[in-house]
């Protein structure tokens, strides 16, 4: 199948980490048909696709242009691919630190906020800002998400309350590791990497807010949608999952 050709100065051609294939024998199958006979998409796949969608009402203005596919690879694995208009990166938002000197670029950031604010209020779900690269200031100044298959949810402080043990002792087992983390980390609070992404974005969000966009921290930090942020319990969690992003 020729694939790659198809790919020129203009164009990305995203492949997953795992192959579709993968997919299918670990999460199994919806039993929804792909183009490719004998194949079927996985749920996985579903789920990324459906996000998708929906999130293309909120923040599509700040995504490159996207074509999902499903295919068969040069080996004959079958593949969920996606052809995507390629971002002259200009600068990555993730190591964004000061004040953006383009007043297009706050405008562009500020935008993307209240976007992705509208988004989560709507269907619960964060981009995945944690990665480098994910989220760039294009060859204009703008905005762009590039990294768009991992959208997430934001596990609740009340989830996490309740998933933490009360009793001081038994916390303590898991603080010194004779306890596995897995038992008391709500679902969907990790990705597959074991990296809490909705809690990362949204610390990245802040940043922007208040690095990118010069916001005095202590305004933004009585904005409701931070509290999270804020949590005594959900930075409990964080800290003994990842001593470098803890408390603080
Ligand atoms: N449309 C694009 N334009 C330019 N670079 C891209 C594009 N899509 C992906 N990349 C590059 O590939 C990297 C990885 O893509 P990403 O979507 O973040 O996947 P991952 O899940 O591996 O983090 C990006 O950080 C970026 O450098
Ligand atoms: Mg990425």
């Amino acid at each position: 199948m020729e694939i790659y050709p198809l790919v020129d100065d203009q164009t990305v051609l995203r492949v997953p980490r795992r192959t579709e294939q993968q997919l299918i024998d670990e999460f199994g199958s919806s039993g929804r048909k792909a183009l490719a006979t004998g194949h079927e998409v996985s749920t996985v796949t579903e789920t990324e696709l459906h996000d998708l969608e929906h999130m293309e009402g909120y923040i599509g203005a700040f995504v490159p242009d996207t074509t999902p596919m499903a295919d068969l690879d040069l080996e004959g694995n079958f593949r969920y691919y996606s052809l995507q208009r390629r971002v002259k990166v200009t600068k990555d938002l993730r190591s964004c630190t000061t004040l953006l000197d383009e007043r297009c670029s706050r405008l562009s950031v500020q935008r993307f906020l209240r976007d992705v604010r509208d988004m989560f209020d709507a269907l619960g779900l964060l981009p995945d800002l944690a990665g480098k690269g994910n989220l760039v200031l294009d060859r204009f100044g703008l905005v762009k998400l590039i990294d768009i298959n991992n959208f997430r949810p934001l596990i609740s402080d009340q989830q996490i309350d309740d998933a933490l043990p009360d009793d001081e002792k038994v916390f303590e087992e898991y603080i010194l590791g004779r306890r596995s983390l897995e038992e008391i980390t709500p679902a969907g609070f990790v990705d597959d990497l074991g990296h809490p992404i909705g809690d990362l974005t949204l610390g990245h969000l802040r940043t922007l807010e208040v690095r990118a966009l010069g916001r005095d921290h202590k305004e933004v930090d009585k904005d409701p949608f931070y509290a999270p942020l804020h949590n005594e319990r959900r930075q409990q969690l964080l800290s003994l999952m990842r001593p470098d992003i803890g408390l603080g």
